[in-house]
């Protein structure tokens, strides 16, 4: 299949190139390299790409694929909260602006990357895709308004599928330090504590970043009549922990690392746990990675590549990059690239 991956030089893009092309797919990458210069340790082999910004893709770059994997977005809540208006441009409009296109230019599979934060704060019950959405930030927000909108496209020529995915952990040589396991091994390799600022009490599912794109190549691969416009929440319920568990297992392998709950920020509303049976049922899904076996990897890979404290705090946590970019004068004030090599 000839497939086009939008955001290919981002954390979870990086990851998934080499899955699908080590499944037979021949891969195209789309991003306009916020994080290319971002690795950790030796530099990954990007595929063949297009180097544009999302809200200036055209028809012509769409045609000829079989299917588009989208995962190019301001991916946190930070960054949403930072530039809502931005984030609604980019994740939203140009993500259905995308799809739109794809499907004038013959594609027939879109398989978007969406959120297990759509479902907001859903307290103690395990939720399925059929839950209320009810997210509570701008990013979540258009993750929703994505799926609606692309859902309305969806017709016998144009297949999409909403992956919503439980927060990430792993390693991958787009290192993004910015997402919970990722931060604490990181903070207790660095500093030796680890350090939770909320109460600990709030629920989050995870899941690692090869196992996202084990899920994106399923839902590639499915038979259309399986996967037609369906919503799928991408983990495994052993991995819904609360933030002191999690903080627990990096306690485990970070030797010498000292446990500390501070509860500075008070409760946090975004607490959910979810059910991830539909994808295993419908695609046979398996998430092959624990949070222990993700903390020792994240151990041994900060350790074997000499994480420093800068890289920790700008380099690999997406705001403070995007804000370096711009005053720097690399972006401009609707964060496009002003110097590009296209
Ligand atoms: N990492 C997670 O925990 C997680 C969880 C759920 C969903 N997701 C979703 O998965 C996708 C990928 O996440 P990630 O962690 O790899 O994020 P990331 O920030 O590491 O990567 C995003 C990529 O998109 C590109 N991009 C952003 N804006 C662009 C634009 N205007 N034009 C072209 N390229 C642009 C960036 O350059 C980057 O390479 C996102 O849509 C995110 O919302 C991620």
């Amino acid at each position: 299949m000839r497939v086009l991956v939008t955001g290919h030089q981002g954390y979870l893009g990086t990851v998934m190139v080499p899955i699908l092309r080590d499944a037979g797919h021949d891969v195209t990458g789309l991003d306009c390299g916020f994080f290319e210069d971002c690795v950790l340790g030796p530099a990954p082999v990007d595929p063949p790409s297009i180097r544009v910004d999302l809200r200036d893709v055209t028809r012509e770059q769409l045609e000829g694929f079989d299917a588009v994997v989208h995962l190019a977005a301001l991916s946190n809540d930070p960054l949403g909260a930072l530039a809502p208006e931005i984030t609604y441009d980019i994740n939203h409009h140009a993500s259905v602006r995308l799809a739109r296109l794809a499907k004038d230019a013959g594609v027939r599979r879109f398989v978007y990357a969406s959120t297990c934060s759509v479902y907001g704060s859903a307290g103690e019950e395990l939720v399925s895709e059929s839950a209320p959405l009810r997210p509570l930030t701008p990013y979540a927000e258009s993750k929703v308004r994505v799926e609606d909108d692309v859902a309305a496209m969806a017709d016998d020529s144009f297949t999409p599928v909403f992956l919503r995915n439980a927060t990430a952990f792993g390693f991958s040589p787009r290192l993004r330090a910015d997402i919970v396991l990722n931060n604490l091994v990181g903070h207790a390799v660095l500093t030796g504590d680890v350090r939770v600022l909320s109460d600990g009490t709030p629920w989050r599912p995870l899941v690692h970043a090869r196992d996202i794109a084990s899920a994106f190549l399923l839902a590639l691969e499915a038979p259309s009549s399986t996967v037609h416009c369906a919503a799928y929440n991408v983990g495994v319920e052993s991995n819904n922990l609360t933030v002191a568990e999690i903080a627990q297992s990096v306690v485990d392998v970070v030797p010498g690392a000292k446990l500390l709950i501070t509860g500075e920020t008070g409760a946090d509303p975004r607490s959910y746990r979810v059910d991830f049976s539909a994808i295993r049922n419908a695609l046979g899904f398996k998430a092959a990675w624990s949070i222990p076996a993700g903390a020792a990897e994240l151990y041994e890979q900060y350790v074997s590549a000499g994480l420093t404290a800068e890289g920790f705090a700008k380099k690999f946590t997406r705001l403070p990059h995007l804000e370096a970019l711009r005053s720097r004068g690399d972006l401009d004030e609707s964060m496009r690239r002003i110097t590009t090599d296209a």
